[in-house]
């Protein structure tokens, strides 16, 4: 795997001061039903600071959140952005991938395993996903690659891109789970409940 960033971490400290580029800037997560999550993203085209910027932010939002992937709608830019968590065990240091324009380009076998999602509140469950994926995205600096990945990670993989395309994990839920979901939402969105963190 290419173009691996490093996450700088909350503390500060742990980091020479000259290797951290931009403020811990935490951003806003979007939540179900905002429509920015629905939106068509763009294609990007400029791998320029403000890419590497938002990126940045991204990473910092996931970690905070915590999560191991989040996709740019999620933040309110409709762009065709993630970033996934590719750290292997919790004693090494928190890193993490970046891909711009991320594609499906192969799929082989199905398995289906537990998720969530930061942007839909109090809810876990099953889904059914390709076992297998090969995505091909382009780095910070426009260079292309292909990944492939399998088991959890192609999960996260696949859940990610379909953020990215407007799609959310309730959208693969058999219709009564997505009903009952929805109106939940529904009431929270009637009583005062603050539901948002
Ligand atoms: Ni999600």
């Amino acid at each position: 795997m290419t173009a691996m960033v490093k996450f700088r971490g909350n503390a500060a400290c742990a980091v020479p001061s000259n290797q951290v580029k931009y403020p811990m800037s935490i951003r806003k997560i979007f939540k179900y039903p905002a429509p920015v999550l629905r939106q068509p993203t763009a294609t990007i085209t400029s791998f320029d600071d403000g890419l590497a910027k938002l990126v940045q932010d991204m990473a910092d939002t996931m970690y905070e959140a915590p999560g191991i992937g989040l996709a740019a709608p999620q933040i309110g830019e409709s762009l065709k952005l993630i970033v996934v968590d590719t750290t292997k065990d919790k004693e090494e240091e928190q890193s993490f991938l970046p891909m711009v324009n991320p594609e499906i380009i192969a799929h082989e076998g199905s398995q289906i395993d537990e998720e969530g999602c930061l942007s839909v509140l109090d809810l876990t469950a099953s889904v059914k996903r390709h076992k297998k994926v090969t995505v091909a995205y382009q780095d910070l600096q426009g260079q292309p690659h292909e990944l492939t990945a399998e088991n959890r990670f192609a999960v996260v993989l696949q859940h990610e891109i379909d953020h990215i395309n407007g799609i959310l994990f309730i959208d693969h839920l058999s219709p009564l789970k997505r009903a009952l979901y929805k109106k939940k939402v529904k009431k929270w969105a009637n009583s005062e409940e603050p539901t948002e963190p």
